[in-house]
């Protein structure tokens, strides 16, 4: 009884020390989120493909080894890090992240984990594009490995409904929070390499994916070709590609998701109810995103530092 008690209030501790807070930082660095805030406007209006790229940063970041700055950090002589993994061809932009942590280290240096401030980058990337705000839990700590394999771990662009199910509940989010994250493709761009297998030899019998619309992807082959050298070929996530809004999932009702794990979100009842729901309604969309935000940003990693710099460990 006694062993059983001691567990329970050693749970209870280390829950605790590793709950995230919204107020976390008001008394030791009350002005991280608006310097974050700024830096990240001045960056946008720079460059419009910034927001998006911190939005998938964000989100490439908690998928693997949970949120704690894993995907900033750089490759070493014995270590190739996530951001050299497989699919970095779409991460860019982690200079953003460095002007923020740079200008909050002078203001309070060793508080404000690099996790964090990616967390806060990522929520006013969605806000200052049109999208809901939402008081972002803090607290996270910054972890010491990032291995590039593991990116691996990230679901893919062919997934089925299934495999994505699988990759999300893995991570304790749901079908619903699925089709709510998968609306951060309103943002965005992405490489032909992305989506080729739904417009060339899809199977045995379709050279295209016949979920596809037929104009559609007939605009999708002439971006790119099969021997287009340009590296860098390929077509925006949605129709509004700079906004924040709920144009994905009408284009996904249309057939015009860009991949299969955008369309496979119709080959579910529960998926393709919440689909038609977010297509009619930004205002549900906005609402149900912010929660499933929430939820993906606090997946806990064991990271026990505050990084002075976020592409090294201390
Ligand atoms: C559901 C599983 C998901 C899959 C399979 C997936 C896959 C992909 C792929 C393949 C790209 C294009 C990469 C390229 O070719 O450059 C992409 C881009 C993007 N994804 Fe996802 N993604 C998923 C979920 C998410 C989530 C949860 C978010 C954020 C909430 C997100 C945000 C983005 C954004 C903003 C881009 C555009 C990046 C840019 O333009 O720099 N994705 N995604
Ligand atoms: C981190 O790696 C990137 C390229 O992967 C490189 O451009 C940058 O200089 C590195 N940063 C530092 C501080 O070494
Ligand atoms: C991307 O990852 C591959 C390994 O999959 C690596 O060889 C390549 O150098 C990386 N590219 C960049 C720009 O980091
Ligand atoms: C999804 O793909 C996996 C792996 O290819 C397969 O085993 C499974 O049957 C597929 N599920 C659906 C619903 O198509
Ligand atoms: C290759 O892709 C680029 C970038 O999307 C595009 O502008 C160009 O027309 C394509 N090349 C060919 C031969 O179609």
């Amino acid at each position: 009884m006694a062993l059983q008690s001691v567990f329970v209030i050693t749970f209870v501790l280390f829950s605790c020390v590793n709950a995230l807070s919204s107020n976390y930082y008001d008394q030791t660095c009350p002005d991280a989120e608006s310097t974050i805030r700024q830096v990240v406007k001045k960056a946008m209006s720079n460059d419009k493909t910034v927001p998006a790229a911190l939005l998938r940063m964000h989100f490439h970041d908690c998928f693997v080894r949970g949120c704690d700055g894993s995907v900033l950090l750089n490759s070493t002589k014995n270590n190739q890090a996530e951001k050299d993994g497989p699919p970095n061809i779409s991460l860019h932009s982690f200079y953003v992240i460095d002007v923020a942590k740079k200008q909050i280290e002078n203001m309070c240096p060793g508080v404000v984990s690099c996790a964090d401030i990616l967390a806060l980058a990522a929520r006013d990337a969605v806000t200052l594009s049109g999208g809901p705000y939402w008081a972002v839990p803090k607290g996270r700590k910054d972890g010491r490995i990032s291995i590039a394999s593991e990116t691996r771990q990230l679901p893919g662009p062919n997934f089925n409904i299934s495999q994505l199910q699988q990759s999300f509940s893995q991570r304790g989010l749901s079908l619903d929070d699925l089709v709510a994250l998968s609306g951060g493709h309103t943002l965005g761009f992405s490489h032909c390499s992305s989506f080729r297998n739904r417009i060339e030899n899809f199977d045995s019998k379709n050279d295209v994916d016949p979920s596809l619309d037929a104009s559609f992807a007939a605009n999708l082959k002439k971006i790119c070709p099969v021997k287009n050298t340009t590296k860098n070929a390929g077509a925006t996530m949605d129709t509004t590609t700079f906004l924040f809004d709920n144009a994905y999932y009408k284009l996904i009702l249309q057939k015009k998701g860009l991949f299969s794990s955008d369309s496979t979100l119709l080959t579910n009842s529960r998926t393709k109810t919440l689909v038609l729901n977010f297509a009619n309604s930004q205002h549900e969309f906005f609402k149900a995103f912010a929660d499933s935000m929430i939820k993906m940003s606090s997946i806990s990693g064991s990271g026990q530092e505050i990084r002075h710099d976020c592409r090294f460990v201390n």
